[in-house]
């Protein structure tokens, strides 16, 4: 906002940036950079994991990978969900490689000499291993990470003293009380893999400059000069675009693919919102459903993209709404496709001798406040020789 409390509105009216300038092409290509990344960032911060309904039932998990890192987020007897290290205490062996499922014993089994942990990380057992000679089990428990619980998404941190959840997600803090999300479902899941560093994905979603060329579909649902941002500091930023249809949504035909979620109401019926929580989600409630992308790198070029769409439990188990859930989610795919294929070209193109630094222009000056993020994170305050 500016000092008046008025929204800056990023339109055609918005100039040049003047001296800002677009990050080093080698922060989408350096393995130093890369691993400075994992350690100062997704080894630190709060990071996106999954939601609490993918795994409901005592003896659930999920595996989650960040960086080198693989972790057990789990559901234990008394319901309470931990996130384990998937790493033996005895020698290191990796204890648990099916991305998903149920520990219907109720325990953690080491495939290499057998020790057995309680789904809260203690050491149950160890073949033939007599508790003397310094050997408590007690002393042998799961290396555990922080978890948090946020409108029905889970949180993680690998850290071993977090920043408070509360004040790395400040601007998220009461921010889409209205949508309820914890209690939205899963209604859709699809899986991209794509070849490019992850944040020209966070940096593609934070601007529509793009729009026009790249999606003409959507630019006919929300022009792209009605994007406004109220959040635009910190690790949350974000906006929203105003929906050009009276009670329309981000659909094939642009009409709602259901009902207005919960409270939703007011001025949030007519727009959508585009909220990077960085550093490895994107969220963007709908007044009628709520799509989000979970970002895992896989490398300085390589990243999974997992895109969920989150609807009402009665929209999802009544037969006569899933033409509203298909309409939505086609257009996200077919928008989510032509993101994919400028984000690879620049992946592409930013590997060539000849390219330094780009030029930010009017309307994309929140992707420079997302490098000053990203910067800050590193400490490298000048990113021409940082990071060498
Ligand atoms: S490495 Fe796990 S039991 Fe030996
Ligand atoms: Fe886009």
């Amino acid at each position: 906002m500016d000092k008046d409390g008025k929204y800056l509105k990023r339109g055609v009216d918005y100039p040049i940036i003047q001296g800002k300038r677009t990050l080093p092409g080698k922060y989408y290509h350096d393995e130093k950079i890369y691993q400075q990344e994992l350690e100062k960032i997704y080894y630190k911060f709060w990071i996106y994991a999954c939601r609490a309904e993918e795994i409901p039932s005592s003896g659930d998990f999920k595996l989650i990978q960040v960086g080198d890192e693989s972790i057990i987020l789990v559901r234990d007897k008394s319901m309470k969900i931990n996130a384990l290290f998937n790493v033996c205490r005895h020698r290191g062996t990796q204890l648990c490689t099916e991305p998903k499922g149920n520990f219907s014993s109720k325990s953690i089994l080491c495939p290499y000499h057998a020790w057995a942990y309680e789904l809260d990380g203690k050491l149950l057992g160890a073949p033939l291993m007599k508790e003397e000679n310094g050997f408590h089990k007690d002393n042998f428990t799961l290396h555990k990470a922080h978890v948090h619980e946020w409108e029905g998404f889970l949180f993680i941190s690998l850290a071993t003293t977090p920043e408070p959840f509360e004040v790395q997600m400040e601007a998220l803090m009461g921010k889409f009380s209205e949508w309820n999300m914890a209690e939205l479902r899963i209604a859709h899941h699809i899986r991209y893999e794509l070849n490019c560093n992850w944040k020209l994905i966070l940096q593609n979603y934070q601007e529509c400059y793009h729009c026009p060329g790249v999606h003409p579909l959507l630019s006919q649902l929300t022009p792209f000069q009605s994007a406004q941002h109220d959040s635009s500091k910190g690790a949350v930023i974000g906006g929203f675009m105003e929906l050009t249809k009276e009670r329309g949504s981000m659909t094939m035909d642009g009409e709602a693919a259901a009902p207005p979620v919960y409270d939703v109401s007011g001025d949030d019926l007519q727009r959508v919102y585009y909220y990077s929580v960085f550093p490895n989600m994107l969220l963007t409630p709908h007044p009628d459903f709520v799509m989000y992308h979970h970002i895992t790198p896989l490398g300085t070029g390589k990243i999974v993209n997992d895109c969920y769409w989150l609807f009402h439990p009665e929209i999802i188990n009544d037969k006569q709404a899933q033409k509203g859930i298909i309409s939505a989610v086609e257009f996200w795919d077919l928008t989510n496709k032509q993101d994919w294929t400028v984000c690879e070209q620049m992946q592409t193109g930013t590997k060539s001798m000849r390219f330094d630094r780009g030029y930010y222009s009017g309307r994309e000056d929140i992707l420079y406040a997302l490098d000053q993020e990203l910067l800050k994170a590193l400490g490298h305050d000048n990113p021409e020789e940082d990071g060498e």
